[in-house]
């Protein structure tokens, strides 16, 4: 199939008007979070829970060692490099266009300690669709930002991130999976994003060379959000 026939929700995408609200925002897990702070700690858990599964059954990389380096892509204020991504690995970088945000990373008090220890890597302050990595990765950890590209940029973005993928390491995407009752993503004008279909991303992947080697879904959030799925993808 071609996954980009199945809705027209990603043709009003603006990624002009989506700098302009995520610029607008708090810097804060609340802004991030669409006013759902409280929906991290459950996240963050579900995150690392997810990860440490796909590791115990990992020959290269088992539990027990950080990981030499990951990448947070569309971070935010940093909130999954922060409460997961800097626990599991040696360095993070750091993927996201509006620098208000990576301030937070770069010279927030939060971030003081990683930054000390040197375990805060790049910061690319660019968009996913203009990103290229200057790093390979075991991990590359996308979540709650795929839905500002349209279909035809994340595929390309998911074939260009491959190739800096270690051997044997993973593409985690973890995003609001649309509960649209006729299977149509669903377009939000708030922050100019797409919420896709579980199917929708099937079909991204499949067509990106992609496999799902673990995929579930997030348990315990608030019963009137969109269900969060993550997926571990491999190269075919
Ligand atoms: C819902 S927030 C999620 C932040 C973070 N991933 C988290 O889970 O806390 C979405 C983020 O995507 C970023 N973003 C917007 N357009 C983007 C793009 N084209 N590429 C990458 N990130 C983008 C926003 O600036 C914002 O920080």
């Amino acid at each position: 199939m071609d996954a980009s026939s199945a809705s027209q929700a990603d043709a009003q995408i603006d990624a002009t008007a989506a700098l302009e609200y995520w610029s607008s925002i708090p810097p804060s897990n609340d802004g991030v979070l669409g006013g759902y702070p409280q929906v991290s700690r459950v996240d963050l858990q579900g995150s690392t829970t997810f990860l440490a599964k796909l590791r115990r059954k990992s020959s290269r990389y088992p539990p027990g060692k950080l990981l030499e380096r990951t990448v947070d892509t569309g971070a935010g204020i940093g909130r999954v490099t922060g409460g997961f991504l800097g626990k599991i690995a040696e360095k993070v970088d750091i993927v996201e266009p509006v620098v208000q945000l990576t301030d937070v990373v770069t010279k927030g008090d939060t971030f003081a300690e990683l930054r000390s220890k040197g375990r805060i890597g790049e910061i690319y302050n660019v968009g996913l669709e203009d990103w290229t990595p200057t790093h390979t990765y075991p991990l590359i950890w996308n979540q709650w930002c795929l839905g500002q590209l349209k279909d035809a940029a994340l595929l390309e973005y998911f074939q260009r991130i491959t190739k800096f993928l270690q051997p044997d390491g993973w593409i985690v995407v973890k995003e609001n999976m649309s509960t649209d009752l006729e299977g149509l993503d669903i377009f939000d004008e708030v922050d100019s994003s797409v919420t896709r279909t579980d199917k929708k991303f099937r079909a991204l992947f499949q067509e990106a060379g992609l496999k799902i080697v673990a995929t579930e879904l997030q348990k315990g959030l608030p019963k009137e959000l969109y269900p969060v799925r993550s997926y571990a993808l491999q190269p075919v």
